[in-house]
């Protein structure tokens, strides 16, 4: 079965074409612009995406060697994101499917990051913990059967990947800004002190931090960008690996997954890594290119939904926000 996937949640345009025996195309586009603002801006990535789409289903196509004749399933990403993006890719698949009469299926893009996992380690089976820690969400969810997912811990305020970027904007990094803050951090010698966020339960807190890194700065005007990133990497980053560890002990799960724009950090794996080593638990990573948005997750997860419940009505509509697992303690 071949699915072309579409993922337009934020500022990148993806097209991807999945078969059975894997991915056959990939493309992502980042749109540049939002980095002179130091942020998304919605209107946009909408335009860009409205732009980028045709081509970009062209070239997947191209790439993976297949006409448009030998797609299955055409997958889309419906939400949760920013909602003009949303509806430029949504609205796209559908009109794909209906004019070339394949069936269409809307995915959750939260579920979409769960199967980069599954991408690369397609042995994995349930019950397995993840961690998402993206631009947009920090959450840990627990995989308790296909389709069934519990949220057991996820930021109160600001998303992991959101704190690197603000404060990262401040060092006068470019948008996003993971990348310079950890390419930064290598250079440092002596880390700025930081303090661990530590809000109740499983839950995350990077609103704290970000303050804390914004005041110093205001105060240390000459403090050494390097220090700065990897005192801010080290703070983040022990947040997640003590939820981690939390959870993994909480709910006698020793499986987890890591996925999301963060994940491709080589010091937070290294961090989980060690952790895993320590209590016992074993981790999954994606490939790094299917951690940051792409639509090889969205074109995966819509093939099991398919495969699992039928296509989706073509009034499926976009959503920004929703209630993606139920929440509970693990
Ligand atoms: O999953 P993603 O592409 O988009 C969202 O759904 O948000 O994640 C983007 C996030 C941004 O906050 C970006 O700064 C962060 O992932 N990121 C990184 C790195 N590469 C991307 N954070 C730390 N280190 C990186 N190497
Ligand atoms: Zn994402």
């Amino acid at each position: 079965m071949i699915t072309l996937g579409i993922d337009t949640s934020c500022d990148d345009t993806s097209v991807a074409v999945v078969g059975d025996e894997g991915i056959r195309a990939n493309l992502v586009s980042s749109h540049l612009i939002h980095a002179e603002y130091g942020g998304v801006v919605p209107e946009f990535a909408s335009r860009a995406h409205t732009i980028l789409l045709y081509p970009l289903v062209n070239l997947a196509l191209k790439t993976a060697g297949i006409s448009l004749n030998q797609v299955d399933l055409v997958a889309a990403t419906a939400g949760p994101g920013l909602k003009g993006s949303l509806l430029c890719g949504l609205s796209f698949a559908k009109g794909l499917a209906q004019a070339s009469g394949k069936p269409f299926v809307a995915v959750n893009h939260l579920e979409g990051h769960i199967y980069s996992v599954l991408l690369a380690h397609p042995q994995l089976e349930p019950e397995f913990l993840v961690l998402l820690v993206s631009g947009g969400h920090t959450e840990l969810l627990l995989v308790k059967a296909p389709f069934d997912y519990v949220e057991v811990g996820a930021t109160l305020d600001d998303a992991c990947g959101e704190a690197l970027d603000k404060v990262g904007k401040l060092m006068g990094l470019g948008y996003p800004a993971g990348p310079g803050v950890e390419r930064l951090a290598q250079k440092s010698r002596s880390p700025i002190p930081l303090p661990r966020p530590d809000p109740k339960g499983l839950d995350f807190s990077y609103s704290g931090l970000k303050t804390a890194a914004r005041n110093y700065l205001a105060a240390h005007p000459d403090t050494s960008p390097a220090d700065m990133a990897k005192g801010l990497e080290e703070a983040a980053f022990d947040h997640l690996v003590d939820r981690v560890v939390r959870a993994v002990k909480k709910s006698g799960v020793y499986q987890v997954g890591l996925c999301g724009g963060v994940a491709v950090n080589k010091r937070l794996r290294s961090k989980l890594s060690a952790a895993g080593d320590e209590v016992g638990f074993k981790l999954y990573f994606p490939l790094p290119e299917l951690c940051t948005d792409n639509a090889a997750m969205v074109a995966a997860a819509g093939r099991e939904r398919y495969e699992a419940f039928g296509e989706s009505t073509l009034d499926a509509s976009a959503f920004d926000r929703a209630t993606f697992a139920q929440r509970s303690s693990p």
